[in-house]
């Protein structure tokens, strides 16, 4: 029927990664986060692929999202940030630097979803305490490294933001 698309037929779908346009060509069904793979962002992890472990996390307009729960065409008209966008230039950005610092990883499948995980939660809560840090942490899942070094880390990055924001 005109108008329609077959379930695989693509379309073109303009995305805003780490403040560059790219177009993209993804059918319709397809998710954010095999898009932004197919797009050569494969920081972004595919753990569970609904919704439950964060490994897919970015930020969509500054917030932490899972990529696996949204469609690449609602990407259009959002800034997503992946976790490349945390680097300072060829070095590690500070937040990356928190979790080295504190051994925050081991194979680091997890690791990109932390970080954005992080970096959007304190964006929209900078003076967050430690608690709600913990309970914001226990929103992703890693199942090497465990949770007291990411959350040190956390608390690191948010120390050094106050000091040169
Ligand atoms: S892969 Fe998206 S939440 Fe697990
Ligand atoms: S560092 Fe291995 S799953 Fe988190």
């Amino acid at each position: 029927m005109a108008g329609w698309l077959a379930p695989d037929e693509s379309v073109a779908v303009n995305l805003t990664v780490n403040g560059e346009a790219r177009q993209a060509h993804a059918p319709p069904r397809r998710t954010l986060a095999d898009a932004l793979r197919e797009e050569g962002f494969t920081s972004v992890h595919l753990g569970c692929e609904h919704g439950v472990c964060g490994a897919c996390t970015v930020l969509i307009d500054g917030a932490p999202v899972r990529s696996c729960l949204m469609l690449a065409v609602q990407g259009r008209g959002h800034a997503i940030e992946t976790v490349e966008s945390l680097c300072d230039g060829d070095d590690l950005g500070a937040l990356q630097q928190a979790f080295d610092d504190n051994d925050a990883l081991q194979c680091g499948f997890c690791t990109p979803g932390f970080l954005m995980l992080i970096e959007g939660f304190l964006r929209l809560e900078p003076e967050a305490s430690r608690q709600q840090i913990v309970e914001a942490v226990s929103s992703n899942l890693c199942r090497c490294t465990g949770a007291v070094g990411i959350v040190q880390a956390a608390l690191d990055f948010q120390s050094t933001r106050r000091r040169s924001p």
